[in-house]
């Protein structure tokens, strides 16, 4: 048997995603992130493909996407409510680490794994800076999933998209505990 780890048993029992809209400033700096996109980047990966990076958005560049999403907004017919909504994530960010899935031609591991695995390393970043003691939040947003967002914005190639934006900085306020699943209801054991 593994000698047991309770600490870290104890914190995947316990962890939470604190809003992003209640994160404060400071954003880790360069130094405090590395080890977490360190951890996140060692997550499972059929056949070492790699097939996901990271951009990290800084401050600085917060407003330049805002406004970006909210030109998309417009030109894609969003209502006021969801362009304000979309352009929010980034007025109030102090920094997001846009996880980005990317396609690698294989004959061995089909697309839908790789998407698996960048899946996989969002919430391994996510645990990552929740367990530094950051307040840490995944977010996607229709913004997200628009083509012309994702060139324009963060320069993403045809065989690239964004799996989250990884919102990580101080703690404001701990959110309450929400319903998680029923394990009975999802969990079937099978014997023969
Ligand atoms: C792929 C993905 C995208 C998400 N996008 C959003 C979003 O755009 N806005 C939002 O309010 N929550 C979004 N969420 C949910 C938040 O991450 C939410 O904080 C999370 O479900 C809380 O989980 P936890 O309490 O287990 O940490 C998303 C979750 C996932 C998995």
């Amino acid at each position: 048997m593994p000698a047991p780890n309770p600490a870290a048993l104890d914190f995947l029992l316990t962890r939470r995603s604190r809003p992003a809209k209640t994160l404060v400033a400071p954003a880790p700096t360069r130094e405090e992130l590395a080890p977490l996109l360190q951890a996140a980047a060692r997550s499972p990966d059929h056949g070492k493909l790699e097939p996901w990076r990271f951009i990290v958005i800084q401050k600085a560049a917060m407003a330049r996407l805002a406004d970006l999403t909210e030109a998309r907004g417009e030109a894609l017919g969003k209502s006021p409510e969801d362009i304000a909504k979309g352009r929010s994530q980034f007025d109030q960010g102090h920094l997001a680490v846009a996880v980005i899935e990317v396609q690698k031609q294989s004959d061995k591991i089909p697309a839908i794994e790789q998407t698996y695995a960048a899946g996989g390393v969002c919430l391994a970043l996510l645990n990552a800076a929740l367990a530094a003691g950051w307040g840490a939040n995944w977010l996607s947003g229709w913004i997200s999933h628009d083509r012309e967002f994702c060139e324009q914005a963060l320069g993403l190639s045809a065989e690239e998209r964004i799996v989250g934006f990884v919102h990580i900085a101080t703690e404001g306020a701990k959110p309450p505990e929400r319903p998680r699943p029923d394990l009975s209801q999802i969990t079937e054991w099978v014997d023969q």
